[in-house]
């Protein structure tokens, strides 16, 4: 089939390099020549796991090429629309880019073709998508519009994209999935070698849903909310745990256990971010307000989420007393490992709060550090975690890269000026760190003090004056 997949972001990049490995011929068109033409010459725009290996050979055996949006569409059996649908002020998503590509397609396809929309978009936007296809067809357009929403999480993005939980397809007549049917059937039948990971036994057919359109756009906002309701839930139950002395970790797990919740999404932290759960969230508040239902639950999901970083910034104040004129490391600036994305990252949001507050910033991360300085430009970058601890009083940590977990301790702990960690992905081992003399400060848990200020483990938050007894412990 003739796919053309218009959007070369997170979505759109992954949907063209994927649908080319699974044998399709494919056209990958963005507005952004500059983009196209990095991608031309093997470049990546951005960095996700696998992706670039993928991109590579399919560009190689001819099965993807990068073009313009007309280019792409003419002659086109399948357009998938995978342009970014950004948060206005109001919290509604922008569909300037969707109605854009609709005119393109409506003007420059020619023969039958398959539009179908990947982006994340309110519900209803099918229906005023074949409006606007009709509206701007220069002759009678014969298309059929098909919902697509994409579930695949940056970080892991190739992996999902071929082992997807379920494939949902929101369509107005039953025929139209058949032809969905035929792009997806390697991975609905799951009779390919996950290219990526050699290693990879995963086996599992997805599920296939087919419904109408407006059910289908609504399964991606409401998934996504939900998610981040979990989210925000979890982090409420760490916050009274660190009030009441209980640990959130086991809280969670107990939880977990009774398959009606699950133990997936109860990781607490420093809130979610990137570009899907903060705007997505946002959206359905403001579809479901358009539509006569206050849903008044996702905008405490909402609320709960945008405390977060203050709250840390509160349990480091309590910890040094005085945040102006303190150096303070913050390790991770992406909102989640495996990615470079810095939008919407609690980090940034962290840096703009220490910085404000005084502090000296020292940041650093395995591959978002060119984005969080091209946003923050207060902080200093450091090209290793032990450059950005050097000297610092405290080092907090906000993504839960691999990397944190494999310090050599001693080394950190001679260029530290005080031994204090908080983190807040309770990414690492306390009984590791606190044997090398760190203080650890995690979410949801008790604070648990270096074996060498001897005040051992479930000791309430410390004082300014126990925090200086860390220090001189050293
Ligand atoms: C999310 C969804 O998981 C995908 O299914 C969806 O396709 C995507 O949005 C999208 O709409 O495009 P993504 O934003 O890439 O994917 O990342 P997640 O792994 O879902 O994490 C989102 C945020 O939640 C991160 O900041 C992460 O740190 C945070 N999180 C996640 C927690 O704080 N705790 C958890 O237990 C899980």
């Amino acid at each position: 089939m003739k796919i053309s997949v218009i959007g070369a972001g997170y979505v759109g990049l992954t949907t063209a390099a994927c649908l080319a490995e699974i044998g399709h011929s494919v056209r990958c068109a963005d507005n952004d020549e500059a983009k196209l033409n990095m991608l031309r010459n093997g470049q990546m725009p951005f960095f996700e796991p696998h992706l670039e290996e993928v991109l590579s050979r399919n560009c190689k055996a001819g099965r993807l090429q990068f073009e313009s949006p007309v280019s792409a569409v003419t002659g086109a059996e399948a357009i998938f629309i995978c342009v970014g649908t950004p948060p206005l002020d109001n919290g509604e998503a922008d569909l300037s880019a969707v109605a854009n590509v609709a005119r393109t397609i409506a003007q420059y396809t020619t023969g039958y073709c398959l539009v179908i929309e990947k982006s994340t978009v309110p519900v209803q936007t099918g229906q005023q998508l074949k409006r606007h296809l009709q509206l701007y067809a220069r002759n009678e357009l014969r298309c059929d519009l098909v919902s697509n929403p994409e579930f695949l999480r940056e970080g892991s993005a190739i992996h999902d994209f071929f082992h997807p939980d379920r494939i949902v397809i929101g369509v107005e007549r039953e025929e139209v999935a058949t032809q969905l049917r035929e792009i997806y059937r390697p991975i609905l039948e799951q009779t390919f070698q996950c290219p990526v990971h050699a290693e990879c036994t995963h086996t599992q057919k997805p599920a296939w849903i087919v419904t109408d359109t407006n059910s289908s756009e609504l399964i991606k906002h409401a998934s996504n909310s939900f998610l981040a309701m979990k989210i925000s839930f979890i982090n409420m139950v760490a916050d009274l745990c660190e009030a009441v002395g209980a640990d959130v970790t086991k809280v969670a797990l107990g939880m977990g256990m009774d398959p009606r919740i699950g133990p997936a999404f109860l990781n607490p932290g420093i809130g979610f971010g990137g570009f899907c759960f903060p705007k997505d969230v946002q959206a359905f508040v403001r579809i479901a307000s358009q539509a006569g239902c206050d849903f008044s639950l996702l905008k405490e999901v909402e609320n709960i989420n945008k405390r977060r970083v203050a709250h840390v910034v509160e349990k480091v104040r309590k910890e040094l007393w005085v945040i102006r004129g303190r150096k303070i490391a913050v390790w991770g600036l992406a909102f989640k490992p495996n990615t470079d994305d810095v939008r919407f990252a609690p980090a940034i949001e962290l840096l703009h709060a220490l910085v404000h507050e005084g502090a000296t910033v020292s940041a650093y991360d395995p591959q978002a550090t060119e984005k969080a300085r091209a946003v923050f430009p207060d902080a200093r970058y450091c090209a290793s975690p032990y450059e950005a601890a050097r000297d610092a009083e405290a080092i907090l940590i906000v993504t839960e890269w691999e990397e944190f977990r494999q310090i050599d301790w001693q080394r950190l702990r001679a260029v530290v000026d005080r031994p204090l960690i908080f983190d807040g992905r309770n990414t690492l081992d306390a009984t590791e760190l606190t044997r090398h003399g760190f203080h650890y400060i995690s979410v949801g848990r008790p604070p648990v003090m270096s074996e060498s200020t001897g005040s051992g483990e479930g000791t309430p938050a410390s004082s300014p004056v126990e925090g200086e007894r860390v220090a001189d412990a050293r």
